[in-house]
């Protein structure tokens, strides 16, 4: 319990952060609900499912899984671990893709205003989009420094970026970046299925494939998955350093794919 001063700044506290919250609260439009559930039902639910749990017949063997939507658990976006993405990081998804996965592109299929109806629809089936605390502001994600595009200067911050890997990241996704780490075989996701850590050495990542949308993984984590968020453990000038660790394993990576070379 506690009592005075301390449980009045707590609250104070509890309260600041709701209000911050509440600004972001977004529940679902419900003046787009009808055209939302006819593009759902034409265009997402041989994956997603009717219910929208996941369990589509076209996503069954597919990896990773759909994602169901009933537990309002998303990996891309833009906002810090644990809460909900805004509907500008549905939209992104929905408009580009996942690439890599099984998740399609609609950006040429559909028309805006179905993509931001289907993405009001998605809301509906968790009750988590109705609770204001669910929902945060965007983090900010800083311009690359300029040592950044630098190849004399970079070469060193690549380095100790490598050092920074090798201590944090290398556990799960290997040494060199292919996703072979010692705790990669025994990793889960939320829903209880195997999730292997991504190989960084590929051309696509998921989350896009600038180095912004790489640092924006580092501050905001995978929700439902063993990525975590590192904004509290890393300072902007380390994540910037794995960034351009990272770069440098994709570069050597597509000059091999390139040159034939193993
Ligand atoms: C061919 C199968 C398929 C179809 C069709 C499909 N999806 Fe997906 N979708 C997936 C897969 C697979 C994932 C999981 C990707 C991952 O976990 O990285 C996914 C993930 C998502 C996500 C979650 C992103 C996140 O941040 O976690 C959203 C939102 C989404 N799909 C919306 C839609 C909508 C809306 C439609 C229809 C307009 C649709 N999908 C159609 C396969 C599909
Ligand atoms: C506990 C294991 C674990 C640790 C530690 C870890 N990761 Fe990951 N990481 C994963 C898993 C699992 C995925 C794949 C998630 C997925 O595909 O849904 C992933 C995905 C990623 C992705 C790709 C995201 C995308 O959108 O496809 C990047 C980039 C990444 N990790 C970087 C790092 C860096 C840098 C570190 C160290 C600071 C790190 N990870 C530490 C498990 C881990």
């Amino acid at each position: 319990m506690l009592v005075g001063w301390a449980a009045a700044l707590n609250d104070a506290a509890a309260q600041t952060n709701s209000a911050a919250a509440a600004k972001y609260f977004s529940p679902p439009d419900e003046s787009l609900y009808l055209r939302g559930r006819f593009v759902y039902q034409r265009n997402c639910v041989a994956c997603h499912g009717e219910a929208g749990d996941g369990s589509g017949p076209m996503g069954l063997t597919a990896l990773p899984r759909p994602r169901n939507f009933r537990a309002g658990i998303f990996k891309y976006r833009s906002t810090p671990s644990g809460a909900l993405p805004t509907d500008d990081d549905l939209f992104r998804t929905v408009t580009q893709g996942i690439p890599g996965t099984a998740m399609p592109f609609f950006s040429e299929i559909l028309t805006e205003r179905d993509r931001r109806a289907v993405v009001q629809y998605v809301k509906t089936f968790s009750r988590k989009w109705r609770a204001p605390d669910n929902f945060a502001a965007p983090v900010t994600i800083p311009e690359p420094p300029a040592w950044f595009t630098d190849d004399a200067q970079s070469a060193r911050r690549v380095e100790s970026g490598g050092k920074l890997f090798a201590i944090t990241c290398a556990g799960c996704h290997g040494a060199n970046g292919d996703g072979k780490g010692e705790a990669a075989a025994a990793l889960e996701d939320f829903w209880g299925r195997k999730l292997v850590p991504a190989d960084l050495r590929r051309p696509w990542i998921h989350s896009g494939h600038e180095p912004t949308d790489i640092y924006k993984v580092l501050v905001t984590g995978l929700n439902g998955t063993p990525m975590a968020s590192f904004a509290d453990t890393t300072t902007e000038q380390q994540r910037w350093e794995l960034v351009a660790y990272i770069e440098s394993l994709r570069r050597e990576s597509a000059e091999k794919a390139r040159t034939g070379g193993k």
